[in-house]
């Protein structure tokens, strides 16, 4: 099978390309992503090397570049990481959101029903369902929750996969969607939670925290992720949505206690809370269970994980904080590798 994975030199993406030629889940894996700012080839290191692995840079909400892809490789499936994926940035520029997250998306939808009715997955977030009271119990979003988005973000998502679905059901496209909650784990831009927290401790600077630190999300380490986006591809019914979670639920707070914990030093201060901040975010993963997927990383090994990983790539990290990585992507700019 020829997977054309989307963003994957972004955070997800590049833990899926990375699981996938590990564990010789494809034939060949071809990553499209346009290199913004999120994206980092340091991240496709390992791929590059790999045989079964091409990478182009390209815009998914440009026709042209999308359709060179597709006449030139003939995907099987696509698998849509490619995002503007940072809600305060969706609160500062929300149009490169709409771009991005909603035409892009369509564009793709478009190829992927011009090119032989491909199969396609998008990768969607729980943020979507909007938030939950603090502090309730047995309240998790399930798929029929209704969609109450509370930011640029979160709407544009929620935009792609109402498209996403109406081009299963009026034109017959093999469609799937997953809706995830947070993600950590290696290769994660320092501007999220859990890498901006440690990159902090480990500067010696006072971890930032939004308000007072109670705002609660579930937790799930990507590679697990990844396996459920996996098995969806593989036995999910099209025209479905899949919630995939951890069923592990932690305020921001004792995310960052347990950092510094595990690190062992470190300290906090809190800040101005996010405009419309949403309070709990709880999920419901049984429909993705029911296809065999279960999470296999506790949070607490997680973390010891992902603290180990930051501690031994401080290259890459320091290169995303010094800027020295966007340099290194232009080598990348207009071919083909
Ligand atoms: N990170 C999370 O906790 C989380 C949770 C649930 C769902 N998601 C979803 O998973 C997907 C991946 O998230 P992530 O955290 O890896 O994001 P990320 O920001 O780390 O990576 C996004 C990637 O997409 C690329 N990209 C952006 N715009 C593009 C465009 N127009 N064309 C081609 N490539 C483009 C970027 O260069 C980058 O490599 C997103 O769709 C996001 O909504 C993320």
């Amino acid at each position: 099978m020829k997977i054309l994975v989307t963003g994957g030199a972004g955070f997800i993406g590049g833990n899926f390309i990375a699981c996938a030629l590990r564990e010789n889940r494809a034939d060949e894996i071809v990553c499209m992503d346009k290199l913004t700012y999120a994206g980092n080839m340091h991240t496709l290191s390992g791929a590059l090397k790999d045989p079964r692995f091409r990478f182009y840079r390209g815009d998914i909400a440009c026709k042209k570049d999308v359709e060179e892809v597709f006449r030139k490789e003939s995907p099987d499936a696509v698998i849509n990481f490619a995002a503007e994926s940072h809600v305060d940035r969706s609160i500062a520029h929300p149009s490169v959101f709409l771009k991005t997250n909603v035409s892009g998306v369509g564009v793709l939808l478009d190829a992927c029903r011009k090119y032989g009715n491909v199969r396609f997955h998008q990768v969607s977030t729980d943020e979507v369902y909007g938030d939950l009271p603090l502090g309730g119990k047995g309240d998790a979003f399930t798929e029929d929750s209704p969609l109450r988005p509370s930011s640029p973000y979160s709407a544009s998502k929620a935009s792609a996969d109402l498209l996403a679905l109406a081009y299963s059901r009026t034109y017959g496209l093999p469609v799937t969607l997953s809706r995830c909650s947070n993600n950590y784990g290696p290769f994660q831009f320092p501007e999220k939670l859990i890498p901006l927290a440690l990159t902090h401790i480990l500067r010696g600077e006072p971890v930032p925290v939004y308000g007072t630190g109670e705002n609660v999300r579930d937790w799930l380490f990507a590679e697990d992720h990844c396996a459920a986006i996996r098995l969806i591809l593989q036995k999910g019914e099209p025209g479905r949505v899949y919630n995939v979670g951890g069923r592990c639920e932690r305020s921001n707070l004792e995310v960052v206690r347990a950092l510094i914990s595990a690190v062992g030093k470190g300290e906090y201060t809190f800040v101005a809370d996010r405009p419309g901040h949403d309070l709990r975010y709880a999920i419901d993963p049984s429909f993705a269970e029911s296809l065999g997927w279960a999470p296999k990383v506790p949070f607490e090994e997680g973390l010891q994980r992902t603290v180990a990983w930051y501690l031994s790539h401080e290259e890459w990290w320091k290169g995303i904080l010094d800027g020295s990585y966007r340099a290194y992507n232009k080598e990348f700019y207009g071919s083909k590798r």
